[in-house]
């Protein structure tokens, strides 16, 4: 049982400081009674029109704040930065970072007790996860849902659809007049992408994690259920005050590994290891690239979703959910931990079965042995580099092929479409300097298009490299987060044009076959290119954002601060 609330603090205080704290909430008409150690419960928001995944915040919150009424809490809600995938320039993960520095201190400055976290689209779950977790007071995740499944020309769509969708335009295969119809019919309701992309996956994450009532992962934003999920959860994080249930006591090193064998079976985003490893960096468990190889190794992919598969987050949730695909994965789970609602994980799940073996399969019949997500090393990745084996072609996994190099996103833009350009199926895509310092920022651009003059010929997919990610929606024979960057100086810097590289994801190998010899002397011929950031945000980002396979956070945002405020002018 909680003895005293922080939220004390403020509001029971007397003189003038409680006056000024209690005074001016008051005016929000709100009665003497509620400042009377009432469990203060802050609302954390990315509400914004222009994260439209997320746009429909402000009413799942009235649904938050039932249940902290309910349960006799206090709750205040609160906007903090919001980061929309689709809009943001150059790309949303360059400010994970700076939105969790908002969470952190947004929720340390002000009198709460404890957080719901209102998360939904691809960052805006990890940056409130890693932000919450740098003071580690009591908090609950509620997702936003996915959206709907889209529907165009008679057939089921989604974000995965997109990277056909323009290729086949490119390739003359599709009109523009019918893309016009696809976009018309891609996003039918509230919610965020519907495909196992980044956003489903970080779902799955904080309910593998522990950190969000069961269920919490499949529910479609459209659905009432979603409603009366963000209300228990209300209810809930008020009990979970009053018992000072933290964050670090539901983040423990077993409930990280649960969650990579989650996003194992269910074939989730690359971009889950990036986030996993810095939520891990904030709440101190140790955790690093060679876990998620070793703990998804034996793992089948039991769910049949997009982009390794068929279906949508609709359907999962049809199919019985998380809780369903967690209950087939228990004897690799440590059932054991105790999650969000104070049950273990084998209590939530064990009375869960699949109701569509289509969607969850069992796992002696799964859809593809291959899962999770390789970590590959080798010359040209000395700290790493991941693939993910399920969205790859099964042929390109052994692969050894010249380099198609291109040094940067616009030399890909200007160069890959050029009838001149010496490039073949065998080839490898290699693309530079769009790592965590390069681009900066690191965007999903990984999973290039194939060259024009190859799709005609009907070449799907090629080996592609790079230190950028791929959009948890992308699929192909994709190396990513090569670290260290080329911008760091990595090998990546040093690969030319027509040099053999060879991937072996069977021996977890990436290799740049060119001698030593030759590679000493293009590393001191090699000049780190000078940042044209010189000031503000990303400037600020340049110099302190780590690499890829440490998580991609500051340096000087590892671990918490605990909630304690140092200092007290009034
Ligand atoms: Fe928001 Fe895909 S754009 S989840």
């Amino acid at each position: 049982m909680q003895e005293s609330l922080r939220s004390r603090q403020w509001f029971g205080r007397k003189g003038k400081d409680g006056f000024i704290y209690r005074a001016w909430m008051k005016n929000q008409g709100i009665p003497p009674d509620e400042f009377t150690n009432k469990p203060v419960i802050g609302i954390c928001n990315t509400w914004s029109e222009l994260t439209p995944c997320n746009a429909h915040f402000r009413e799942l919150a009235e649904s938050v704040k039932r249940g902290i009424l309910e349960a006799g809490g206090f709750p205040v809600e609160f906007p903090v930065m919001s980061l929309g995938e689709t809009l943001m320039k150059p790309t949303a993960m360059l400010y994970r970072n700076l939105a969790s520095m908002d969470v952190e201190e947004s929720v340390r400055a002000n009198p709460v007790d404890g957080v719901v976290l209102l998360c939904g689209c691809d960052k805006t779950t990890p940056s409130l996860v890693m932000g919450a977790c740098s003071v580690n007071l009591p908090a609950i995740v509620v997702s936003g849902g996915a959206m709907l499944t889209g529907k165009y020309n008679g057939r089921d769509i989604g974000t995965s659809d997109i990277w056909r969708f323009t290729d086949d335009v490119r390739s003359g295969i599709m009109s523009e007049e019918a893309l016009n119809l696809a976009e018309a019919g891609m996003c039918r309701s509230r919610g965020h992408c519907a495909v196992m992309g980044t956003a489903s996956s970080m779902a799955c994450m904080v309910e593998a994690l522990g950190l969000s009532l069961p269920g919490n992962a499949a529910i479609p934003a459209a659905d009432a259920s979603r409603k009366v999920l963000a209300q228990l959860s209300g209810r809930r994080i008020v009990d979970m005050v009053r018992s000072n249930m933290k964050l670090s006591d539901i983040l423990t090193r077993e409930a990280f590994e649960n969650a990579i064998r989650v996003n194992a079976a269910i074939g989730g985003s690359t971009n889950f290891v990036i986030h996993l490893l810095a939520i891990a960096g904030r709440i101190g468990v140790e955790l690093n690239m060679d876990d998620f190889d070793r703990l998804s190794a034996n793992i089948p992919l039991i769910v049949n979703l997009q982009p390794s598969g068929k279906y949508f987050m609709e359907d999962l949730y049809y199919a019985g959910g998380l809780p369903a695909v967690m209950k087939e994965l228990l004897p690799w789970l440590h059932a054991d931990t105790v999650t969000a609602n104070g049950k273990t994980v084998r209590q939530n799940v064990e009375k869960a079965v699949s109701l569509n073996p289509d969607v969850i399969a069992p796992v002696d019949a799964p859809f593809n042995p291959l899962s999770g997500v390789v970590v590959l090393r080798g010359n040209l990745c000395e700290a790493g580099a991941v693939l993910k084996p399920s969205a790859a072609s099964p042929q390109l996994l052994q692969h050894t092929g010249k380099a198609v190099v291109f040094e940067n996103i616009e030399d890909y833009k200007a160069r890959i479409d050029d009838p001149d350009l010496a490039v073949d199926e065998n080839s490898i895509l290699v693309l530079k300097n769009v790592g965590p310092k390069g681009y900066p920022g690191m965007p999903e651009v990984g999973n290039m298009s194939l060259p024009k003059k190859l799709l005609a010929k009907g070449i799907t997919d090629m080996v592609r490299i790079s230190d950028g990610r791929m959009s948890g929606t992308g699929f192909g024979t994709v190396v990513l987060h090569v670290s260290p960057e080329a911008a760091a100086g990595g090998t990546l810097a040093l690969v030319e044009n027509g040099d053999l590289i060879a991937l072996d994801v069977a021996g977890r190998s990436l290799n740049l076959l060119v001698a030593e010899d030759i590679l000493a002397q293009r590393r001191t011929a090699w000049q780190a290119a000078e940042s044209p950031f010189r000031r503000g945000y990303v400037q600020l980002y340049v110099q302190h954002v780590e690499q890829a396979h440490l998580g991609a956070d500051f340096d000087f945002l590892k671990g918490s601060s605990g909630s304690e405020v140092l200092r007290d002018s009034h």
